[in-house]
């Protein structure tokens, strides 16, 4: 993991460090960089086999069906832009309010049902909802959109039931998976979902990249994303004489990202190789450890949708009791060069939500307006656990 000496790095969730395999695989290509699907140069063939085999890696990492299509976007929000600009006429998308923005303002004609308190309360909204839908609606498209792990609290949905019952009305799924890629392997065919979104920046692979993955046909039925050179096999002369490529070239218009694209490769290779269920008891024990800690601070409360004891990955969110976020995470920056986030985490109406339920919760006379949020990762230790609980403490 890169990183500097003194900077204790709390803020995974935003963007994690760049993981060594990451800057490695960039500086190891960087001699050959040239152009991708336009040379017959050694440069250009190296550059553009190197981006098709990060595409095929990177479809792998989250257990992409064969004839899925695993498109290089810049980031999760690029990633449910295109797709909501792909969804066929009419298609209904059913999402919750506990989204980040990514998966809340792309989605035209959504049905937005409240914030669950439960894994099973999701389930149950979904059913009731796409019933609904189908009543009105028998046969037009439907997509739910839903996080696998909140940015907010760190909680794992239920993303696995929530397919089940999308399936049951002819419903497809897509997984913003922004935060749960980078915590949990991911196998988009076992969970039964039809588009998997996420970031490379969230995933130590600082160059820019994210993806798109799924199914082909909505996909090559739309408009493509960006038009440009590369997304067409042939223009005419005349204004609309233009054929627009299928596949991921459709939407793929203008030079690729190819450091970005194998910079991703890379960290999905290496987290492949790696031993997943040691890294996840790993992170749990750092953050029970967080968990136990901030529950030790008076005037600190967790923020939460589900019950204490839900699954969740490496993210809490905090409020502190009459302090505002921003000069708490000041504070902590300037004399412990520990950074957090503070804010409403481009979640505001659920990071809203849970800091009124937050204040309810322990009887404060008013609900702070922001919060604070520690992530951990990959390379996070016990002792810049303690170095927060004791900085936190300490004010
Ligand atoms: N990038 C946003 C975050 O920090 C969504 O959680």
């Amino acid at each position: 993991m890169l990183g500097v000496p003194g900077q204790i790095n709390l803020d995974y969730a935003a963007t994690a460090p760049c993981l060594k395999a990451a800057a490695d695989a960039v500086t190891e290509l960087l001699p050959w960089y040239g152009s991708v699907h336009r040379g017959a140069g050694a440069l250009s063939q190296r550059c553009t086999l190197a981006y098709e085999r990060a595409r095929q890696t990177v479809g792998d990492f989250v257990g992409a069906r064969a004839d899925d299509y695993v498109i290089f976007t810049r980031n999760t929000t690029d990633a449910l832009n295109l797709l909501a600009a792909a969804l066929p006429e009419g298609t209904t998308v059913v999402t919750f309010a506990g989204e980040h923005h990514a998966n809340l303002l792309p989605w035209h004609r959504a049905v937005r049902l409240p914030v669950p308190d439960s894994a099973g309360a999701a389930v149950r909204y979904l059913a009731a909802a796409l019933a609904q839908v189908r009543r009105d609606s028998p046969d037009s498209p439907v997509l739910v959109a839903v996080t696998g792990a909140s940015n907010v609290t760190g909680e794992l949905w239920p993303v696995r039931e929530l397919a089940v019952i999308a399936r049951r009305f002819g419903a497809r799924v897509a997984v913003d998976a922004a935060q749960l890629a980078p915590h949990t392997p991911i196998d988009l065919t076992e969970l039964d979902v039809d588009y998997l979104a996420l970031s490379g920046h969230k995933l130590y692979a600082p160059f820019g990249a994210g993806a798109l993955i799924g199914r082909g046909d909505w996909l090559d039925a739309a408009e493509p994303y960006l038009a440009g050179g590369g997304a067409t096999s042939g223009v005419g002369d005349a204004t609309h004489d233009v054929r627009w490529n299928t596949g991921p070239a459709r939407h793929e218009a203008g030079t690729p990202n190819l450091l970005g694209a194998v910079a991703l490769a890379a960290v999905c290779a290496t987290l492949e190789a790696a031993d997943r269920d040691a890294l996840h008891r790993r992170e749990q024990l750092l953050l029970a450890r967080l968990r136990a800690g901030l529950s030790t601070i008076p005037g600190v409360a967790e923020l939460r949708t589900f019950e204490p004891a839900a699954p969740r990955i490496g993210v809490v969110s905090f409020a502190v009791q009459g302090r505002d976020s921003a000069e708490v995470a000041g504070y902590l920056a300037r004399e412990h060069g520990i950074g957090v986030r503070d804010g409403l985490f481009c979640a505001h109406p659920l990071a809203r939500r849970l800091l009124r339920e937050a204040a309810d919760r322990n009887r404060w006379t008013a609900a702070p307006g922001t919060a604070l949020r520690a992530s951990i990762g990959l390379g996070t230790t016990e002792a810049d656990i303690d170095a927060l609980i004791t900085a936190l403490a300490a004010l």
